[in-house]
């Protein structure tokens, strides 16, 4: 296991050098970045995401307090330290309930950052372990190829990154052919196979060898660049990747495969959120219908599944609105139809953002980004049926879907 990577916001120079000598010394965790800008400080947790950051408390108290909250709220994941020449306890108790995790008093002691770090170390693990906490994962899934999956998959962890500057992941569980790391034009050296047969000892630098960082700010876990070597990936291992991967990232975004084979099954019931992607055509509607009614036979049908429309036209017999209704499931978005614009950036390794910022798919992606981080409130309740929606359920009805 490696040492805790530590980040040291203060503007005290004796007390960085100190704590960066008895650091050496006890070997419990490793000072990688130092600053006296909480800014700079900010960045840095933002790019490198440092498992424990030490933060001196400045002259207004007050001010450094609202600035821990804002840290403890923003990078949940972060062991947030508060260190202090002051040590009255009702200054150590706003502190804590600020949300820090633990007090330094100046000038610190060895014993005092070995028993920090120890409980950095115990925060590690147990968020390792913890599959229900850390970040959230989003599957997007489609029982059918064609439908804009991976299109939105990429866009969409690019619009949450370019909101948020959180850690976003995209992982291709596309396993025998997988298209995400065509669309962000990466050619990583590792791929989730390497993850997958080494899983319970991935820390904080593995994982970062094994997943490419695109210049987009998104990190990107291959698919296996050998067909044959899909099949070497088991359900369980897929389970383990994505446990990992939850325990250092905030947001995992899953290219999910088009059939219901046990690892896609896996991964969808580790989501938070599975978007469901269907096209508005009766056929695709059918489809996706089945899968809700899968869904619903094998307990999937929660309100996690949020219906997407993707390649979206306005369609005067198959209004929007309807669709709530006929599939008893609330439409989340829809991806505007832009042939041009999508196939252009896919052409030519680029991501919407680059090459049509203002178009209205690429901004659809912001939207749907700021809504799934809480900036943007969800839509309500589902839309009121319409008139002519009776017609629309007949064909279902008719069609036996
Ligand atoms: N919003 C969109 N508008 C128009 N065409 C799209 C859109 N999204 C995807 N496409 C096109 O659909 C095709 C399949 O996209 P892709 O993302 O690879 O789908 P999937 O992963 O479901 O197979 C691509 O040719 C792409 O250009
Ligand atoms: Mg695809």
């Amino acid at each position: 296991m490696s040492r805790i990577s530590c980040l040291i916001v203060e503007t005290d120079q004796e007390s960085i050098r100190q704590i960066d000598i008895l650091s050496r010394r006890s070997g419990a965790f490793e000072v990688r970045w130092k600053t006296h800008s909480l800014t700079t400080g900010v960045d840095i947790i933002r790019k490198h995401a440092p498992e424990m950051a030490i933060v001196g408390l400045g002259p207004d108290v007050d001010d450094s307090i609202g600035n821990i909250s804002m840290m403890a709220r923003d990078f949940p994941s972060l062991y947030l330290v508060v260190l202090s020449d002051r040590t009255d306890s009702d200054l150590i108790l706003r502190v804590i309930r600020a949300g820090a995790h633990d007090f330094l008093s100046k000038p610190v002691k060895e014993a005092d950052l070995r028993s920090v770090a120890e409980k950095a170390a115990k925060l590690r693990s147990t968020r390792k372990e913890s599959a229900g906490r850390g970040g959230k994962i989003i599957s997007v899934f489609s029982n059918k190829g064609g439908n804009g999956t991976t299109t939105i998959v990429v866009n969409l962890a690019d619009a949450l990154f370019r909101l948020t500057g959180k850690k976003i992941a995209v992982v291709d569980l596309v396993l025998a052919h997988g298209d995400v790391t065509m669309f962000f034009n990466v050619n990583p050296s590792y791929s989730i196979l390497d993850l997958a047969k080494n899983a319970e000892k991935a820390d904080y630098d593995f994982l970062h060898t094994l997943l490419v960082r695109h210049t987009s700010g998104v990190y990107v876990l291959a698919d296996p660049p050998l067909v044959e070597e899909a099949e070497q990936i088991a359900a369980s291992q897929v389970r383990e990747v994505l446990t990992t991967l939850r325990s250092m990232f905030d947001y995992i975004i899953v290219d999910t495969p088009h059939q219901f084979d046990e690892r896609t099954l896996t991964a969808l019931e580790m989501s938070d959120i599975i978007l469901l992607v269907s096209l508005l055509n009766l056929p695709s509607l059918k489809n996706t219908q089945k899968c809700l009614e899968l869904f619903n036979r094998i307990g999937l049908r929660d309100e996690r599944v949020r219906l997407l429309l993707s390649r979206y036209l306005p369609n005067d017999e198959i209004p929007k609105e309807s669709i709530e209704g006929i599939m008893n499931c609330p439409v989340f978005s829809s991806i505007p139809n832009d042939y041009p614009t999508v196939i252009s950036s896919i052409n030519r390794g680029k991501l919407l953002s680059e090459v049509a910022p203002d178009k209205e798919v690429t901004r659809s992606f912001d939207q749907m980004a700021a809504i799934l981080d809480g900036s943007r409130p969800a839509k309500g309740e589902p839309a009121k049926r319409k008139g002519f929606l009776g017609n629309i359920e007949n064909i279902f009805r008719r069609r036996g879907a």
